[in-house]
């Protein structure tokens, strides 16, 4: 399984772009990664997006759904809040967006994240 991040901070979800692989290269996502054994899909939201960007959060909902990757492999996404850091690109991906909910299509996600995005869209604080 693999768990990805809604992260929201200020009214705004995060939204990172992919170096690698190749084919997914230059693309959209919410960051995230695979399970290792032994973590539940929380834990490994928050070892994920630590390494990937440098940040804490914490883990809230998780969004309803769950869209299939490669073969063996389904997403599933959780929101997640910003707890501290500031987040950088450091692996995985060469570029990061804060997106205001009517931004939310100025990038080219992945498609299996755009029903997870079209979800988180309805969660964004205050609304
Ligand atoms: O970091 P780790 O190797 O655990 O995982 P990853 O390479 O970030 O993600 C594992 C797989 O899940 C990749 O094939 C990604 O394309 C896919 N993925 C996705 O489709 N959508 C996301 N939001 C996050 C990961």
């Amino acid at each position: 399984m693999v768990v990805a991040g809604a992260v929201f901070d200020e009214g705004r979800l995060l939204a990172a772009r992919r170096s690698a692989p190749p084919e997914l290269a230059g693309r959209w996502e919410l960051p995230g990664g695979k399970l290792e054994p032994g973590e539940t899909a929380p834990q490994a939201l928050v070892r994920e997006l630590r390494e990937e960007l440098g940040v804490e959060t914490e883990p809230g909902e998780r969004i309803p759904g769950e869209w299939p990757l490669a073969p063996g492999y389904v997403l599933q996404v959780w929101t997640a809040r910003l707890l501290s850091g500031e987040p950088s690109p450091l692996q995985d991906h060469d570029e990061l967006r804060w997106l205001a909910r009517h931004e939310l299509d100025s990038v080219d996600w992945l498609d299996q994240d755009r029903p997870a995005v079209a979800e988180a869209a309805r969660r964004f604080p205050g609304e």
